[in-house]
């Protein structure tokens, strides 16, 4: 069986990772979607909340899992015995960041192989630190980010209160409505 892993810290989960995982399930026997910490982003959801979200959008497919993880992607990788790395690259900006961590993570264990997927074009400016920003200031978030998902991530930033994302509270009308 040849299974792989799709990391990422998925803060929220948007349509483009979602096209990367439905190809990847194509491609691959399973595919395990692990959300992971990533020490240098400020998180809006927990781990839990992240998988949570993920498995709402996932559910349809039986060859996909979600998992939270606290570590190393390598070490998450020889638990669930994977050896293959799934990402997407959308821009060339993401090329020398996801080039190092690839290299990394082969350093750190030479079993480990990196593949990229060319993220849809449709979907080539997506990030979720831009649906985050969107959604902070009142906008639509629709196509972004998987419907069954968007009330979850308007009612988190509304509950932010002042701690971060909220002072910004949405207010009147749903971004479905807008
Ligand atoms: O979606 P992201 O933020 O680009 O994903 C990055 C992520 C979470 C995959 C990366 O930060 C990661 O692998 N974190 C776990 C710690 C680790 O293994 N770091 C070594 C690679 S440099």
């Amino acid at each position: 069986m040849k299974r792989a892993v799709y990391p990422g810290s998925f803060d929220p989960i948007t349509n483009g990772h979602l096209d990367i995982i439905e190809r990847a399930a194509k491609v691959f026997d399973e595919v395990i979607v692990a959300v992971l910490v990533n020490p240098d982003k400020k998180g809006l959801f927990d781990i839990n909340e992240r998988v949570m979200l993920i498995k709402k959008c996932v559910s349809k497919f039986n060859n996909i899992r979600v998992e939270g993880f606290s570590g190393l992607l390598i070490n998450f990788m020889k638990q669930t015995e994977s050896s293959v790395i799934v990402k997407g690259l959308r821009a060339v900006s993401d090329f020398e960041y996801e080039f190092q961590m690839a290299l990394m993570n082969n350093k750190l264990d030479p079993n480990i192989e990196t593949v990229f997927m060319m993220t849809n074009a449709k979907y080539s400016y997506l990030s979720s630190s831009s649906v985050k920003q969107v959604a902070q200031f009142g906008g639509c978030i629709k196509d972004l980010v998987p419907n069954d998902i968007i009330d979850d991530i308007t009612k988190k930033i509304n509950n932010m209160g002042e701690k971060g994302y909220g002072s910004y509270k949405i207010t009147g009308v749903s971004p479905r409505d807008i």
